[in-house]
């Protein structure tokens, strides 16, 4: 009998820790006796043929690695049926059953189209921002938040220094997790999530008013991408208080750097799964993390959950940090 043939893709947003889950990919196919193929590039690999057949040392001295040794990108021409098709042909010519796509929800709908068209994917969560509502965890947003402290201590220090306020903007395009989390973290005094209405005056202006009066002289704001406007804020804050002001967004810094602990053995047992359910025959999965345990989902079952945000979380973060 031939041996069965997967492969192994990275997609949308690169994350720390993607590299241990090609990693776990390629060695657990190999463990279980089966040839894996890497794919650049994303789903553009699938449909110019940019794939590679892995061995056990393709694979050597990546775990510490940030970003993705396969790259990523995102393809237009995959959102077609026409270009869904052409990949699904490229995988057949290769004799390629089976897929494991690591990115986020863009592309998972990628992965249930490809499933639709023939081939068998496994979707494995992939972005910093932990924006995939099936999953308590996604690979990257540990070390995205730890770089994010880091480089906020540091502002901090100057902040402190000059006794200013700074409003730092983090990543997290439709989700706040990655600000929440960090807030709490850098003992922010107002956090601003794209998930809470907020109100400048009330949140912002006379939280820094509260906290000044009880003796702090600097004052941090953490704002998630998602709200956006740290410039325009840093302006008002400054003229309606009169306390020297300054905007930093952090941006691709938190994409990047050696994941840590949690991110390499996060990535590598959802690699490890992912692998099991294909080797199952099963395809139109999605693997996540459901209290701490490694489980999955029918992929659009995962795409139509909603996101739930910890309030709970939000509220004890201001009630102390203050
Ligand atoms: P992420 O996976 O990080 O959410 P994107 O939303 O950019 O990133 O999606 C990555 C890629 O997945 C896209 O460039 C596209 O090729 C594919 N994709 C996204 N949405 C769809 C869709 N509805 N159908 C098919 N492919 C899709
Ligand atoms: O998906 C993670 C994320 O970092 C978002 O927070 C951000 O909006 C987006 O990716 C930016 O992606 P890019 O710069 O690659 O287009």
């Amino acid at each position: 009998m031939s041996k069965k043939k997967i492969a192994v893709l990275t997609s949308g947003g690169d994350a720390p820790g993607m590299n241990a889950a090609v990693r776990a990919v390629v060695r657990s196919a190999i463990a279980k006796g089966m040839d894996v193929y890497g794919v650049y590039r994303g789903y553009n690999g699938l449909l110019n043929g940019d794939v590679e057949q892995m061995n056990l040392r393709s694979v050597s001295d990546i775990i510490g690695n940030g970003g993705t040794m396969l790259y990523t990108a995102r393809s237009e021409e995959f959102k077609t049926l026409e270009g869904q098709k052409k990949a699904a042909k490229h995988c057949e010519e290769l004799g390629i059953s089976g897929v494991v796509v690591i990115g986020g929800d863009g592309s998972f709908a990628g992965a249930r189209a490809l499933t639709n068209a023939g081939i068998n994917c496994i979707g494995v969560p992939g972005t910093i921002d932990n924006d995939i509502a099936c999953s308590e965890y996604t690979i990257g947003f540990d070390t995205a938040m730890n770089t994010a402290i880091q480089m906020i201590d540091r502002i901090r220090d100057t902040a402190q220094s000059h006794d200013r306020c700074s409003i730092v903007e983090v990543m997290g395009r439709r989700c706040g997790d990655i600000a929440l989390q960090v807030g709490i973290a850098c003992g922010a005094t107002a956090i601003l999530v794209p998930e809470v209405g907020f109100n400048i005056e009330t949140d912002v202006v006379e939280r820094i008013l509260t906290t000044k009066k009880t003796g702090k002289q600097h004052f941090i704001v953490i704002v998630a991408e998602g709200v956006g406007g740290v410039v325009d804020l840093a302006k008002y804050v400054e003229r309606r208080l009169g306390i020297e002001t300054r905007a930093t967004i952090l941006g691709h810094v938190q994409r990047g750097g050696s994941p840590t602990l949690r991110d390499r053995v996060v990535a590598s047992l959802m690699g490890h799964k992912a692998v099991d359910l294909l080797a199952e025959g099963k395809g139109n999965r999605v693997v996540a993390m459901k209290n701490g345990q490694i489980v999955d989902f029918d992929i659009t079952e995962a795409l139509e959950m909603p996101r739930v945000f910890n309030e709970d979380l939000y509220n004890i973060a201001k009630t102390i940090s203050i």
